[in-house]
C-alpha cells in the first residue's frame, strides 16, 4: 500500500517468550504454577508456599517452607529513612503512585551493596521485595488515615501480619479472624503471578536492560495500575457502587454493549481466557465464605455482583465474545467487607503480584538473556525532502 514499507517477517519479531513459570489454558479456563492447578494450590496451599514454588520451580520441604518463611519475617521491616519518603506526599495521594514512588526508592537503599549478577544477591532480593511490599502497602493505609505506621509482628503469619499492620493502633493491637486472614491470603495466591500480561511484560522489557529488581518491579505496579488490568477490582466496585440497585442492572448491559459508549462491564472479560477465569470461580466462594464469617452474608453488593453475573452469562453479546467474571470480580466485594477501602485494592494486587514478577524477571536473568526491542510496523510517511523557503 502507498506508503506502507515492507517488512521482512524475520524483523518483526514474535513478542513471546519462553517460560516455565505458569500456563493459561484460555480456551478451557486451565491456569497452572509450575505445573499445579491455581484451583488446587488455592485450597491446599498458602501464599509463602507458592512464592517458593514460582521461584524455585517445586514445592518446598517441611524444612525448606520453615527457613522461606523465618528469613522473610526477617525482611519486613522497612529502613526508618523510607519513613520520611511518605511525608513528600499529600494525605489524599493514590495509594499506588506512592507505592510506585516507594518501591521504586528501594533501589536507592539496596542497589549500590547488591550484585545481582550474583544468585544469593537475587535471592536476597526477593525476600526484601516478598517481606517489604505488604509493610509499604500497610504504611500507605496508614499515610492516608493520619495513624501512625505500625511496625511488622514476627508471631503472626504473612496475611495476619498485613492486617496487623493495616488496622492494628499502638492503643488497641489487631485481632486477627482466622477466617479473614486465610481469605486474604487466598487472595494473595490467586494473585500471584499470571504468565506474560502487561505488567509483567513490563517488568521482564525493564529487566532485560539490566535495571535492577526494585525498579523493574517499581515498572510492574505503574503498568498494572491500569483500570483495564489491576486496576480494575478498583473499578469493579465503583462500577457496582454505580449500578446501586439490581433493577439499573440492565441498563448497565445495554451500555457494556453500546459500541458508541466507552463503557465496559468491569471485572468482565479477558484477553486470554474464553472461558470461566478459575480464579473467578475460587473467589466467588471466598467471597461467600467471607461475607457469611462477617455476618453480611446479604450485602447488597454481592448480591448485584451475582445477579449481573447471571443475567451477563445469559446474554447472548457476552455468550458469543466469551466474556466471563476474571479475577477482578469477586475480589473487591472481600477486601471491601474486610475493611480495606477501595483505594487500597490494587495495591492488594501489585502485593500479590510481586512474587510473579520477581519470579519471571529471576527467570529471564538466571539465563542469558538480550534487551528487549520490539519492532513496529511502520505506517507513517515514507521520506520527503523539506520544502525549499
Ligand atoms: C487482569 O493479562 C492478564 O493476565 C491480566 C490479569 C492478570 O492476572 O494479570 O488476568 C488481570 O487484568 C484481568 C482483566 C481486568 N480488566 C477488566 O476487568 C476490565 C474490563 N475488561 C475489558 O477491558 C477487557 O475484557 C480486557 C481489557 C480485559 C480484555 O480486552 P480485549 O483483549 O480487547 O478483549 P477482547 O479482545 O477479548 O474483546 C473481545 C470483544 C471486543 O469487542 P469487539 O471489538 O470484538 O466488538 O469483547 C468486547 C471488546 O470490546 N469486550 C467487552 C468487555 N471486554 C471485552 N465488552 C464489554 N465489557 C467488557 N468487559
Amino acid at each position: 500500500e502507498e506508503g506502507l514499507f515492507t517488512y521482512d517477517p524475520g524483523f518483526v519479531s514474535t513478542a513471546a517468550c519462553e517460560s516455565q513459570i505458569t500456563y493459561i489454558d484460555g480456551a478451557n479456563g486451565v491456569l497452572l504454577h509450575r505445573g499445579y492447578p491455581i484451583e488446587q494450590l488455592a485450597e491446599k496451599s498458602d501464599y509463602l508456599e507458592v512464592c517458593y514454588l514460582l521461584i524455585h520451580g517445586e514445592l518446598p520441604t517441611a524444612e525448606q517452607a520453615e527457613e522461606f518463611r523465618s528469613t522473610v519475617k526477617n525482611h519486613t521491616m522497612i529502613h526508618e529513612q523510607l519513613r520520611n519518603f511518605f511525608n513528600g506526599f499529600r494525605r489524599d495521594a493514590h495509594p499506588m503512585a506512592i507505592m510506585c514512588g516507594v518501591v521504586g526508592a528501594l533501589s536507592a537503599f539496596y542497589h549500590d551493596t547488591m550484585d545481582f549478577s550474583d544468585e544469593h544477591h537475587r535471592e536476597i532480593a526477593a525476600f526484601r521485595l516478598m517481606a517489604k511490599m505488604p509493610t509499604l502497602a500497610a504504611m500507605c493505609y496508614k499515610y492516608s488515615t493520619g495513624q501512625p505506621f505500625m511496625y511488622p509482628r514476627n508471631d503472626l503469619d504473612y496475611a495476619g501480619n498485613f492486617l496487623h499492620m493495616m488496622f492494628g493502633t499502638p492503643c488497641e493491637p489487631y485481632q486477627v479472624n482466622p477466617v479473614v486472614a486465610k481469605a486474604m491470603d487466598r487472595i494473595f495466591v490467586l494473585h500471584a503471578d499470571h504468565e506474560q500480561n502487561a505488567s509483567t511484560s513490563t517488568v521482564r522489557l525493564a529487566g532485560s536492560s539490566g535495571a535492577n529488581p526494585f525498579a523493574c518491579i517499581a515498572s510492574g505496579i505503574a503498568a498494572l495500575w491500569g483500570p483495564a488490568h489491576g486496576g480494575a477490582n478498583e473499578a469493579v466496585l465503583n462500577m457496582l457502587l454505580e449500578i446501586g440497585d439490581e433493577s439499573r442492572i440492565p441498563e448497565f448491559i445495554q451500555r457494556a454493549k453500546d459500541k458508541s459508549d466507552p463503557f465496559r462491564l468491569m471485572g468482565f472479560g479477558h484477553r486470554v481466557y474464553k472461558n470461566f477465569d478459575p480464579r473467578a470461580k475460587v473467589m466467588k466462594q471466598t467471597c461467600d465464605d467471607v461475607l457469611k464469617e462477617l455476618g453480611c452474608e446479604n450485602d447488597p453488593l454481592f448480591r448485584i455482583a451475582r445477579e449481573l453475573e447471571r443475567i451477563a452469562l445469559e446474554d447472548p453479546y457476552f455468550v458469543e465474545k466469551k466474556l466471563y467474571p476474571n479475577v477482578d470480580f469477586y475480589s473487591g466485594i472481600i477486601l471491601r467487607a474486610v475493611g480495606i477501602p477501595v483505594s487500597m485494592f490494587t495495591v492488594i494486587f501489585a502485593m500479590a503480584r510481586t512474587i510473579g514478577w520477581f519470579s519471571h524477571w529471576h527467570e529471564m536473568v538466571s539465563s542469558s538473556y538480550r534487551i528487549g526491542r520490539p519492532r513496529q510496523l511502520y505506517t507513517g510517511h515514507t521520506a520527503r525532502d523539506y520544502p525549499s523557503k
